[in-house]
């Protein structure tokens, strides 16, 4: 990808006239997802039912005279929002409605994702990286990347950096640090209730955090607030998440596009190809999109390897594995994958 581009790099993102998408919007607009000084040309996909919402957002952003918003185009043709873009961010998904089993939350979203993911095959640039965030983001951006046999799977990643960031705000909070001091956190498995963040190897300006906290906050409170704060946002607000989502969408591809450094993070990766054998000694299957603790080093999420993981932890890790899993079989018997 261009950086410090003449020509603007052309951003997608999906779910343009949803809640998220008018949190996200204006920060990559205003330069903070590529950086100062990339330009970029914005693509908002919508379903017919949300294009007006989605072009008063363009209205919105137009008015903000944003030096680095070289263009706008509103559409619900997948084809043209895909069309060269080389960042991605897949926010548009079905919700689960009064009745809906899993299975056909899968198939409702399958039936998005597959031909997103064919679109942006056919017509993404060859840089293209993609972000999942609609949920269940892990399962969606499996289905996306095995419908784009043409990009390499890794360039599909699922968000769990909001729970990251969920995890080190609430050490922060308990240790009363900032967050920026805090380092090591990982987030294992699926963006689901499943998940677990885990501080094993977490520090506090190098001291070891678990030097710092008692185990019986760790299980009762830390671990469940953290992988249940989804569903507490949505009781507490009568919405789900946004303006936290596209944060840590910001967060997770300006990490992607600019490296992290020394320092590590969590990302649902695809556990194939360059990341299979650290993805493994961690008991992940290859052809999942799974969290684990990653680096960016030119523009690739790294696995960090050989991290020491207690059996205790690696019961709640293999457990939301788990179910990725049948995630993926419940999928695969549908015929989508
Ligand atoms: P929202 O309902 O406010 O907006 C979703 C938008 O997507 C709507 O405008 C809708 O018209 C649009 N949409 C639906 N199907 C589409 C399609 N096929 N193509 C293009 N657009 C489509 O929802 P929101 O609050 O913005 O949340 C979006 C998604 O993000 C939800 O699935 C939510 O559960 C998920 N989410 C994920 C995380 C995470 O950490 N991974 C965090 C928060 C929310
Ligand atoms: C979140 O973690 O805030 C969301 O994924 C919750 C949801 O179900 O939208």
């Amino acid at each position: 990808m261009a950086a410090a581009s003449r020509e603007p790099v052309t951003v997608t993102v999906t779910g343009a006239g949803g809640q998220i998408g008018y949190a996200l919007l204006f920060r990559i607009a205003s330069g903070q997802l590529l950086g100062p000084d990339t330009a970029v040309s914005l693509r908002l996909l919508e379903i017919p039912q949300g294009l007006r919402a989605a072009e008063g957002t363009s209205l919105e952003l137009l008015d903000s005279a944003f030096p680095l918003l070289r263009s706008i185009e509103v559409t619900d043709d997948a084809s043209n929002a895909f069309d060269g873009a080389s960042v991605a961010l897949l926010v548009g998904a079905r919700p689960r409605s009064a009745g809906m089993e899993r299975a056909d939350l899968l198939e409702a979203n399958a039936a998005i994702f597959a031909p997103q993911g064919a679109a942006i095959n056919e017509h993404a640039a060859s840089d293209i990286r993609v972000l999942v965030v609609g949920n269940p983001a892990n399962t969606n951006a499996l289905i996306a990347a095995s419908h784009a046999p043409d990009v390499p799977a890794e360039r599909f990643t699922a968000m769990t950096r909001l729970d990251h960031n969920r995890a080190v705000a609430q050490l922060a909070e308990k240790l009363d640090a900032p967050v920026g001091a805090i380092d090591g956190v990982v987030v294992w498995g699926n963006h689901s209730a499943t998940q677990y963040p885990d501080v094993a190897h977490a520090t506090l300006d190098g001291r070891p955090i678990p030097e710092l906290v008692d185990t019986e906050w760790l299980d009762e409170v830390f671990v469940p607030r953290v992988a249940r704060r989804g569903a507490q946002i949505i009781e507490v607000r009568g919405a789900s998440s946004a303006a936290s989502a596209a944060s840590a969408a910001i967060d997770h591809v300006h990490d992607w596009v600019n490296g992290t450094g020394e320092r590590w993070t969590s990302a649902a990766v695809t556990t194939g190809g360059a990341n299979a054998e650290a993805a493994a000694g961690y008991g992940v299957p290859e052809g999942l999109v799974c969290s684990l603790p990653v680096r960016s080093d030119h523009g690739e999420w790294v696995v960090v390897p050989g991290l020491a993981v207690e059996a205790r932890s690696q019961a709640r890790v293999d457990a939301s594995i788990a179910e990725l899993v049948e995630e993926r079989d419940a999928v695969r018997a549908l015929g989508l994958l």
